[in-house]
């Protein structure tokens, strides 16, 4: 095999057909040369060695004509009747030279007596028989969101046993939207490809792509060969949690126990990993009084009761909440929670007592006002709404006044202090709560005394006998009178009316 430089040998390697060089040494001694395409069927002829080294058909019978043994002897052989050299076997170019671009066969023949030797050289011209292959079918790349259009990733080169042209001529990528394909000249190393980012990637809309290499030959007509390129997204934090709500509002009746589970707010982070973990907490601004009512679960946002919540004490409440990733550099949003408080029927009516007078005089008309009481109840709806009345029998009633809440006990009928002096009258007060809470109080009224009875004497007439001659100054009879009243009402004196013809005179006992 002649090895000589190869580029000088590249434009003659692309000659097909036969060329017929020939040197001849004198000295019992020839070189030809031919040139034959691989993969020609086995007896192809290659050439007409007796008419080239101008051997008589007779003489090369005679002299032996071989061509001497060697690694490559079995390729070719020489047919003695026509002199013709032909091809033994297939030829595969490639199997035959390997790597290098010029393939050329040295064949020693010989003839006997006298020895004369004859250098035969057949060069083997390529054949676009092969396709470029990558060496791995699928590639993968990792490239950041982050990265900028411009960046530059190198991609496997294809490979291609073809010499010359046939070898790997150009590559072309799938049509996509980030990337273009920039091509390396190494000379005589080859081409290889490089990805260029045009346009940067956002994992968020998109977070694995897959593009098809191809490497195209150049020969005619060209063979291709594919190789897939996937390419995994990485993730950066360049996106916030949001919440899945505009607004979040709810309602928690008071007195809810410790756990209750009030309201979940929900955010999502696009991101990834712990890029796109959210984590709920309070806003800082958040005052203790409400950290002690509700608590936050991180994790999964939910907001239940810790502490006593009471309607009396605040109806509604306006938390700020944030949710922030978990990002090297964490993202957060900010947004308020309306917590408002149910009503629920704990509070009783208070009756409460604003006057009330010493007692009531027995001649008072009925109307007459002997208390002014409050109720109040501080459940609000029908949990505050209030019913009050006294108990039926008894000659007092409760009449609404100007002021909400003020209720008068007045009257309803005529007192006789003779016949009952003394009430306790029983207020109930009621509300409409589901169940009703009910409150009562007694009030104690007093009956004052009127001169509306007369003295009355233990017996009318008295019929008495007296006897005559006593002294003066002697008891005779004695009388006695009462009076229902109290005290002066009831005080009596006793006098004698004197008339029946006689001074008409009153005259004290
Ligand atoms: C939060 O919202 C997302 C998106 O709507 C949903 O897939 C997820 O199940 C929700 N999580 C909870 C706890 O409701």
């Amino acid at each position: 095999m002649k090895q000589r430089g190869r580029d000088s040998w590249r434009q003659r390697s692309a000659m097909l057909g036969v060329l017929v060089l020939l040197l001849f040494f004198r000295a019992a001694s020839a070189q030809l040369r031919y040139s034959i395409s691989e993969e020609l069927k086995e007896g192809s002829f290659v050439g007409n060695i007796a008419k080239d080294l101008g051997i008589d058909l007779n003489v090369m019978k005679q002299r032996g004509f071989r061509i001497m043994s060697g690694s490559t002897e079995s390729l070719f052989k020489v047919n003695e009747n026509d002199g013709v050299l032909y091809a033994n076997q297939k030829i595969d170019r490639e199997q035959v030279c390997k790597e290098s671009n010029v393939c050329l066969i040295n064949l020693k023949t010989v003839l006997e007596n006298p020895l004369e030797i004859h250098y035969v050289t057949v060069e083997i011209t390529d054949l676009n028989d092969h396709s470029p292959t990558f060496p791995e079918k699928t590639k993968r790349l990792e490239i950041s969101e982050s990265s900028l259009p411009g960046a530059k990733y190198q991609l496997q080169n294809a490979h291609d046993p073809d010499g010359g042209t046939n070898s790997v001529q150009q590559y072309k990528i799938s049509q996509n939207d980030h990337f273009r394909l920039e091509i390396k000249d190494r000379g005589r190393d080859g081409k290889t490809p490089i990805l260029q980012l045009q346009k940067q990637l956002d994992r968020e809309a998109k977070s694995r792509h897959k593009l098809v290499l191809t490497a195209i030959d150049g020969g005619t007509p060209p063979k291709s060969g594919t190789a897939e390129i996937f390419i995994d997204v990485l993730d950066v934090n360049d996106n916030m949690p949001v919440f899945t709500k505009d607004t979040y509002s709810a309602v928690v009746q008071e007195n809810a126990p410790v756990g209750t589970t009030v309201i979940q707010l929900n955010a999502t982070d696009l991101d990834e990993g712990s890029n796109g973990e959210v984590v709920y907490s309070f806003g800082s601004d958040v005052k203790d009084k409400i950290r002690e009512l509700f608590d936050i679960d991180s994790v999964t946002g939910e907001i239940t009761v810790k502490g006593h919540v009471d309607f009396e004490e605040q109806d509604s409440y306006d938390i700020d909440i944030q949710a922030s990733d978990k990002g090297s550099i964490p993202f957060r949003t900010d947004k308020s929670v309306i917590i408002k408080i149910g009503d629920t029927n704990d509070n009783l009516p208070e009756i409460e007592v604003a006057s009330l007078s010493s007692a009531v005089s027995e001649d008072s008309r009925s109307g007459t006002t002997v208390a002014l009481i409050s109720i109040t109840d501080l459940d609000s709806g029908m949990n505050g709404k209030i019913i009050s009345y006294v108990t039926e029998d008894s000659p007092f009633t409760l009449t609404p006044s100007m002021q909400d809440n003020m209720f008068a006990v007045v009257t309803k009928s005529q007192l006789d202090r003779e016949q009952q002096s003394r009430y306790d009258i029983t207020i109930i007060a009621k509300d409409a709560g589901e169940p009703a809470l009910t409150s009562e109080k007694i009030i104690s009224v007093f009956v004052s005394d009127t001169n509306d009875n007369s003295p009355k004497f233990s017996l009318s007439p008295y019929t008495f006998y007296i006897n005559e001659n006593n002294p003066p100054g002697a008891s005779v009879f004695s009388v006695r009178a009462s009076d229902r009243d109290e005290g002066d009402n009831a005080l009596i004196s006793y006098h004698i009316l004197r008339n029946a013809g006689h001074e008409n005179k009153e005259e004290g006992i």
